[in-house]
């Protein structure tokens, strides 16, 4: 593989980051394609706490982010994972996991409760996520709705994303 490297966004990469999230999710079957649309309000409102680039070859080819979400009573403490997106013609290579590998690892070292998340657990499962049986997220079915708790309190509840998952383009709403 290319020689990878995953550092923190900067002013310079705002744009890399939306043509990133704009062309990996062009033809995600459930996305209504407003995720660059997301990151934006996220970083606006000064909730994009982490924002990572995967640069390969010095280019950047993958974005991640995560902000916080209230999951039941926790107010504090749990982290949203997403969007996480990599460059069509770059998939399968390693680079959306080490995004989340990175990003995970940086949650740790803020003490976080842990992270959850809306997405397919054929993907995330091999990072440790789950399903918990009191976990949900309104609209969701069960089976997507996925947390990895950092020590033994089980995510339990409704996750309650930052406002700018709401967010609407002209087609509706998107992937979390
Ligand atoms: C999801 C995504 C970020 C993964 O990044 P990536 O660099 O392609 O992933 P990796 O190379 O680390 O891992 C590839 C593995 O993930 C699997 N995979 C990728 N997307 C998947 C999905 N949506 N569901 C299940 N498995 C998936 C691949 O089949 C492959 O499996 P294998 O290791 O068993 O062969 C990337 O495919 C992407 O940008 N997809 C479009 C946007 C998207 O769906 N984002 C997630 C929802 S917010």
């Amino acid at each position: 593989m290319a020689r990878l490297e995953i550092r923190p966004e900067t002013v310079s990469e705002i744009g890399d980051i939306r043509k990133i999230n704009v062309e990996a999710f062009r033809d995600h079957p459930i996305s209504r394609q407003t995720e660059h649309l997301i990151v934006d309000a996220l970083r606006e409102t000064g909730a994009l706490e982490v924002s990572l680039v995967a640069f390969s070859e010095g280019r950047p080819v993958g974005h991640i982010a995560f902000s916080r979400a209230a999951v039941g009573d926790s107010k504090s403490g749990w982290f949203l994972l997403g969007p996480v997106a990599v460059l069509p013609g770059l998939q399968g290579q390693g680079i959306g996991s080490a995004l989340v590998e990175s990003g995970l690892a940086e949650l740790r070292t803020r003490h976080a409760s842990g992270c959850v998340l809306v997405g397919d657990p054929g993907y995330y499962s091999r990072f440790g996520f789950s399903a918990f049986p009191d976990l949900s997220y309104e609209g969701v079915p069960h089976e997507y709705v996925l947390g990895l708790p950092f020590a033994d309190d089980a995510p339990c509840g409704t996750i309650l994303a930052n406002k700018a998952f709401e967010i609407e383009a002209e087609l509706g709403a998107g992937c979390a």
